[in-house]
Order: structure tokens, then C-alpha cells, then sequence
């Protein structure tokens, strides 16, 4: 739960914030003054449980009269998923313990590189739903299309199923992200790579999962951008994070620097000025966790920027567009964020590739005006 001063936050309904003392939460929850009509919509009282995840997504289902919760269905897989995931990820430690006498475990099963085993977990869990028609993985150099024994759903999700994979071994946070379009194919057939080629402009939903001291879920539908955290004595997410805002300003920038001799000299000229104190400015704090989800869920919770810009090796930048740079900006953007790729919108680029690259300057709207009044001068 974030920090309210002296106050506590509490959550009458997933769009409702209650503040005051102990007491007066409780009798504005017994009788809430906005509440004309109990039953129109969603839960007539708080929960003493708190709002899962579940109990968010329907609330909001029963807001839009048209939705048919086919969205709800689809997310309550990518839900399953994550903690399937996020199971194995904390025996991470565990597996080459457990896969030493060969190639499979104590269970028979093959030992498998956790991208691939979250990889093939998001496929398995959403394919067999009915949800989507056509999906694009960092692990898949095609789309990937829903089995004939599966309906053909009106939904496209687009995942990196593990993100920082390299901070697995050491124990640092890792991540999943995940974005979700409207197809534009005809209903009913298998969806194309056209259904993946879609800018993030068009995204109904994006969200990320961070595998970290505790396991969060954070996702928006555009309006608004919030966090679960996992309870893994009750196997649910809780909201934790409502309505999450990035600072307008932040006091950190998150950047590979070992990449200094390989940048643009405006990124080095950007770089020497963000940690070079003046009179106006004390030097920014650099924070790099190597895991885009993890540097990006500081930079939504305390502000700051995240850049990967293009170097002399990685000439389009390194990350991905579709299902890193995309989501990211999706959620950056709906907690007040800015994201660019160094000229425009992130959310504005027609993707030609599935595996397309794109330069990523993310974060506090003024920390990234800084950032690209130095990138373009
Ligand atoms: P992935 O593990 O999905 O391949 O992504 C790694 C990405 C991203 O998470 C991170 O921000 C970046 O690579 C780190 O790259 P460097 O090691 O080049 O800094
Ligand atoms: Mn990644
Ligand atoms: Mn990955």
C-alpha cells in the first residue's frame, strides 16, 4: 500500500478512494455519500478482503454495458500465467538442484530455460481460451497462431515472457510485459502478422508483471494505470497501487553507461550534464537493474528517466517495439509519462517488423523533455 502521510487509503470501489481516520472510513463505507444506486454497479460495499484482481477487472466489465468479458476472460489467463511464472521463477535457484542428475527433474520433467517455460506457459494458458486470434513472443520469430481445435478470438496479445533474463542467475528482478489489441482481420479466421503490426496508439490494454521482493501485476486500459501485489498465502493479486501517477520530475536517470563510448556525443553531453552538479541542479542518482520492467516500475513509482538509446552496435537501439518499447509507453503515457523514441511518440510508430527495434527515452515528462532537448540539439 502506498504512503498516505497520516492518512489511510482505503477502497470503497475500484475507482473510489476513500481518506480519513480509521472510523470514518468505516462509516463512509457503510453508508458512501456518492452511492445513489447500490446496485448498478459493481460491489455496494468494500470488500473486508480487499479488491483481487478478479473482483477489479469485473467492476470495470460492469461499467461498459457492451463488454462482453471476453477482456475480463482473457486477462484472468494472462493472470494464471503470471503466477504459474512466477511459481517457477522463485525455485529458479532451485533448478539446477533439481535438474542435476540430467536433463529432467525430481517430477520427470525436462529442465527447461525459463524463457522458454514462461514462454510456453502465456501460449498454453491463452490459446486454448477463445480470446485471441493470433499472438507475437520475443521467443517466436513468427506469429503465432491459435491451434483448429481452439476458437479463433477477437483479442491479439503480443509478450516478452521474460524480461532481463540475465538477471535470473544473480537473483535480481526479472519481469514479464504484455499488450493487447483488437483484431483487424476478418472475425472468426486466424489472425495475421497484419493483426501484430499494429501501433501502440491502438493498444486496449497493456500491463507488466515484475518478479521482484514481491511479485506485482500492473496494468491500464489507458485511463488510468494500476498495481497488484501477489499474496502467495492466497494465490490472488491484491490492488496495492491504485491509480499510479509518475512524478512530473524525478532525481534519477537509469541508462546503460558502459555504453558511453558507443553513443551519440549529445547522449554523452546529456549524461555528463545529468550527473554534474550546478548551481541549480544536484547531480541525478543512477539506478540500472538491466531488466526494462524493473527499471521502468522504479521510474513509474519514484519518477526519473529510462533511455536506451541507438549506439554503434545496436544502430535501431536494442529494445523491442511490439512487446517491450509499446506496452511500456502504453503505461508510461496513462500514469502521465512521457515515452519517445527520441523524435516521436513511441505509441505513433506504424511497426514493418515483428521484432522491430526502437530507441526508448522513458518516464517523468520533464526529465524526458531534458533528455531529447540534448538528443536533438
Ligand atoms: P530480454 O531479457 O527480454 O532479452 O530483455 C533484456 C533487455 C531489457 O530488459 C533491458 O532493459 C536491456 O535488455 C538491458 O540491456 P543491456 O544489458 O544492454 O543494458
Ligand atoms: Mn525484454
Ligand atoms: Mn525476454
Amino acid at each position: 500500500m502506498p504512503h498516505y502521510g497520516k492518512f489511510t487509503p482505503t477502497w470503497q470501489s475500484s475507482a473510489t478512494l476513500v481518506f480519513g481516520t480509521p472510523g470514518a472510513i468505516r462509516s463512509a463505507l457503510v453508508c458512501p455519500a456518492t452511492m445513489k444506486n447500490p446496485t448498478s454497479i459493481g460491489p455496494a460495499q468494500v470488500s473486508p478482503i480487499g479488491t483481487t484482481l478478479e473482483r477489479h477487472l469485473l467492476d470495470r466489465q460492469r461499467r461498459m454495458p457492451e463488454a462482453t468479458g471476453d477482456f475480463t476472460g482473457l486477462f484472468q489467463q494472462i493472470s494464471l500465467a503470471a503466477k504459474i511464472i512466477g511459481s517457477r521463477v522463485s525455485k529458479a535457484g532451485l533448478s539446477g538442484i533439481l535438474g542435476r542428475t540430467g536433463t529432467t527433474n525430481v517430477q520427470g520433467e525436462q529442465v527447461q530455460k525459463l524463457d522458454d517455460f514462461a514462454n510456453s506457459t502465456i501460449v498454453s494458458t491463452v490459446e486454448a481460451g477463445g480470446h485471441v486470434c493470433v499472438m507475437g513472443s520475443e521467443e517466436v520469430e513468427q506469429p503465432i497462431q491459435i491451434p483448429p481445435q481452439y476458437p479463433q478470438g477477437k483479442y491479439v496479445l503480443q509478450f516478452d515472457p521474460l524480461d532481463g533474463s540475465g538477471n535470473i542467475d544473480i537473483n535480481a528482478s526479472i519481469g514479464t510485459i504484455f499488450s493487447i489489441h483488437r483484431r483487424l482481420s476478418p472475425d472468426g479466421e486466424p489472425g495475421t502478422l497484419k493483426d501484430l503490426l499494429q501501433p501502440g496508439i491502438d493498444i486496449v490494454a497493456a500491463g507488466y508483471v515484475v518478479y521482484g521482493s514481491s511479485n506485482m501485476l500492473v496494468y491500464s486500459t489507458g485511463d488510468q494505470v494500476d498495481g497488484f501485489t501477489y499474496d502467495p498465502g492466497v494465490g490472488e493479486f491484491f490492488l496495492s497501487h491504485p491509480n499510479i501517477k509518475v512524478p512530473q520530475r524525478g532525481g534519477i536517470y537509469s541508462i546503460n553507461e558502459g555504453n558511453y563510448h558507443s553513443w551519440d556525443k549529445r547522449i554523452q553531453s546529456w549524461v555528463d550534464w545529468i550527473k554534474t552538479p550546478t548551481e541549480n541542479k544536484k547531480p541525478y542518482r543512477l539506478r540500472y537493474i538491466g531488466a526494462m520492467v524493473a527499471d521502468l516500475h522504479r521510474t513509474l513509482l519514484r519518477g526519473g528517466v529510462f533511455v536506451y538509446p541507438r549506439d554503434s552496435k545496436n544502430v535501431n537501439g536494442k529494445l523491442r517495439l511490439l512487446y517491450e518499447a509499446s506496452p511500456m509507453a502504453f503505461l508510461v503515457e496513462a500514469a502521465g509519462g512521457a515515452a519517445s523514441d527520441g523524435k516521436n511518440r513511441i505509441l505513433t510508430i506504424q511497426p514493418k517488423e515483428l521484432h522491430q527495434r526502437t530507441p526508448v527515452f522513458m518516464g517523468s515528462p520533464d526529465d524526458v523533455a531534458d533528455v531529447l532537448r540534448f538528443a536533438n540539439a
